[in-house]
């Protein structure tokens, strides 16, 4: 494909975290958070395998680590990263890209951390720096979010790493409770 090369591997160290893809060898991680049944702030590439793994074949796990996650970095259309706190080696959350559009150079950021470990700036720490590596190392001239206007954590991560909000699509996302209104906020690269 014309434009972006493909994506270095990314390894970021940020304040508390190491931010880095899956490997094969993060089983015992993985099922840790299998384990105290926190897959659903996955990103929705993720869901449906580590869905599977949670009936308990460790296969599934194996194949998941090995094969599918890499699914959207071979693609060319995104990357599942981790967000391993190094104060205990677990991982607290996920972050990843996603619509990656290889000619004008832009993503999408979406994440999620695990209910225990909200609220004391993991999300933060995360977007601000996969944000920066994206815009930099990354290639990328934009990263964009979508959330829903009444995801005021997320809106306030997402205003606490300095992205700006350039809209709102009316009832753009249909959930089990109904419509939402959908924010577009977006970072460019000349604004880090
Ligand atoms: C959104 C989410 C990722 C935030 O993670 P986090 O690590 O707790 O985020 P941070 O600690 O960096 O910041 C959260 C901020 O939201 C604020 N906040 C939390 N709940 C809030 C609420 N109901 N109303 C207003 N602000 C709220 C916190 O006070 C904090 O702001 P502060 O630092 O000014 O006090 C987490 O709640 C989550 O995983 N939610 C489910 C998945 C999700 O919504 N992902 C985003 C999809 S766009």
């Amino acid at each position: 494909m014309a434009g972006l090369p493909d994506f270095p591997e990314v390894r970021i160290s940020a304040g508390r975290l190491d931010i880095r893809e899956f490997g094969p060898a993060d089983a015992g991680l993985v099922s840790e958070v299998l384990q105290g049944g926190d897959w659903l702030p996955l990103s929705t590439a993720l869901v449906g395998p580590v869905g599977a793994s949670d009936t308990g074949d460790p296969a599934d796990l194996d194949w998941w680590l090995a094969d599918a996650v890499h699914e959207p970095r071979r693609d060319g259309t995104g990357l599942d990263l981790m967000m391993l706190a190094r104060e205990d080696d677990q991982i607290v959350g996920w972050i990843y890209l996603t619509d990656v559009d290889r000619y004008a150079c832009s993503a999408q950021i979406g994440y999620g951390v695990r209910p225990h470990a909200r609220g004391r700036g993991f999300a933060t720490e995360a977007l601000v720096a996969v944000s920066r590596w994206a815009l930099t190392a990354g290639g990328l001239q934009r990263v964009w979010l979508s959330v829903n206007t009444d995801n005021l954590a997320s809106l306030r991560v997402a205003k606490k790493a300095g992205v700006t909000q350039e809209g709102t699509l009316r009832r753009a996302s249909l959930e089990e409770d109904g419509l939402h209104d959908v924010a577009v906020l977006a970072l460019l690269d000349d604004e880090i």
